[in-house]
């Protein structure tokens, strides 16, 4: 049944053929060129001149899964490549990259941008066919933007979690028939390995240091992983248009790549019965709505998250989350102890897991955008009046105008205003999510 999702029972949301480092048919060898000199064209701004002389390939000679897949991850870092890789990002992406990767993600379910599944899950090779691939040791990055370490790592961090992460797929599902047949033991046994794997995991979260260096990840690598969506301060107001052909080819706007789109995680999340409710909204939305105040706007970044993961994928979480039973299972044996300290273990594990990331994120972006705007300040105010360009922009998503404004509230002022790439108001956003990994616990003591 798993393969019938696209799930592999060992490599989990990781695709079982291990990704191709090259399309077989030699009549894509121009894109695999393209992508492979990537860094290049891009430092030496000939991508775009490049891209614009190249011819509209069809996508009639991919063959197998595998190749697909590897089109669309080459396409999407050539798309991002193309719009972020310039003086000022570009709001058209020309036919040689639009007509094909909107019939490639056709044909997989992804949308047209780089996600999630296009650098990391369908981006790597291992160097050791013999070795695990839940071994950072032993894996390596097939396309990046920049050919620097720091990126490779970023995203050979996230690959190593997935796999190190997949047997906690079939564990837990096992776990939900368990629970059906009444079998505690079995449920307990299943919930006390998830823990520790969990924990596994946040060791690896934690390598993250290692080898990715917080100022080239801030100020080089995340610019090329930006959407189309409020990018408007970036220089991209209303999104991209993908020429077609169609003639009624209109803007289009994504979110940008981000692991919230993991199904990995969001797994974990359906598994333990977390909720996870719309930004902002808090857990007693009936007491604000008593005391008189308009609902907060329903927006669901989670939930839409799905919609950038593998459509097989999307559909699996849909699935489990009609059948999840575990958390209603252990609240209906308050009595069973060690049922209870178990499960109440991964809750705990998973939090530390999002208080270990939340950590990253102040490190990785909060940090270094402050560095940005201390030096953007000690400029003089006509430079920084001046429109920004991309590279200006790309180091402060959230753009800089200089305003009279003391520096303590433009401060506070670009602070709020930092976005993650998914979009969201990342600390804030993240915290809820940590902090709503919390709650059954609290219900259950
Ligand atoms: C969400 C940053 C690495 C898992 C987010 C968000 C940001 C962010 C800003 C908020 C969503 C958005 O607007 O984009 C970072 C940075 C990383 C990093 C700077 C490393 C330098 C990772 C890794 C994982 C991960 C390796 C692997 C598990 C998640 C998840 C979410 C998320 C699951 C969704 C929120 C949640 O479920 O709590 N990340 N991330 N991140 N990130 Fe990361
Ligand atoms: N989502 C991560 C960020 O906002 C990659 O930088």
């Amino acid at each position: 049944v798993l393969a019938d999702y696209g799930i592999s029972p060992t490599h989990g949301f990781l695709p079982d053929v291990l990704p191709l480092t090259r399309l077989p048919d030699p009549y894509y060898n121009k894109w695999e060129a393209v992508a492979g000199n990537l860094q290049a064209l891009v430092l030496s701004k000939r991508l775009r001149g490049v891209v614009d002389r190249l011819p509209v390939l069809s996508t009639t000679g991919l063959e197998h899964d595998a190749e697909w897949r590897r089109a669309y991850s080459l396409l999407s870092f050539m798309a991002h490549g193309y719009i972020w890789g310039g003086d000022s990002p570009s709001d058209r992406l020309p036919p040689a990259i639009a007509v094909p990767l909107l019939e490639v993600s056709k044909h997989l379910e992804v949308p047209p941008v780089a996600t999630y599944a296009a650098v990391c899950l369908w981006n790597f090779k291992p160097l050791f066919m013999d070795e695990d691939i839940d071994n950072l040791e032993n894996l390596a990055t097939l396309n990046t933007f920049t050919g620097s370490i720091d990126e490779s790592w970023f995203y050979l961090v996230s690959v190593a979690m997935e796999a190190r992460g997949a047997p906690i797929v079939p564990l837990m599902l096992d776990a939900i028939a368990a629970a059906r047949e009444n079998d505690a033991v079995t449920v307990t046994r299943c919930l006390s390995t998830f823990a520790e794997r969990l924990d596994d995991l946040t060791a690896l979260l934690q390598r993250m240091h290692e080898s990715c260096d917080p100022t080239i990840f801030y100020n080089r690598i995340r610019p090329f992983l930006a959407g189309s969506k409020n990018m408007a301060e970036a220089g991209l107001p209303n999104g991209v248009i993908y020429e077609d052909g169609s003639g009624t080819e209109t803007y289009r706007q994504y979110a940008g790549g981000s692991n919230a789109q993991s199904s990995l995680i969001q797994f974990f999340d359906i598994i333990l019965g977390i909720e996870h409710r719309p930004t902002g909204e808090k857990r007693d939305s009936a007491e604000s709505e008593r005391a008189g105040r308009a609902p907060a706007p329903k927006h669901n970044f989670i939930m839409e998250m799905r919609r950038y993961m593998p459509g097989p994928h999307a559909r699996f979480l849909g699935d489990v989350q009609a059948v999840a039973n575990i958390r209603d299972f252990v609240e209906a044996r308050r009595s069973n102890r060690t049922l209870s300290l178990a499960y109440d273990a991964c809750l705990s594990m998973l939090s530390n897991l999002r208080d270990k990331h939340i950590a990253i994120v102040t490190r990785y972006i909060v940090l270094p955008s402050r560095e940005v705007r201390a030096r953007s300040r000690s400029r003089s105010p006509e430079a920084t009046r001046r429109r920004v360009n991309l590279a200006t922009a790309s180091r402060q998503p959230q753009g800089i105008a200089y305003d009279a404004r003391s520096a303590a509230q433009q401060d506070s002022a670009k602070q709020s205003n930092l976005k993650g790439t998914g979009g969201t108001a990342l600390i804030s956003f993240l915290k809820q999510a940590r902090d709503e990994t919390g709650e059954p616990a609290i219900e259950q003591w």
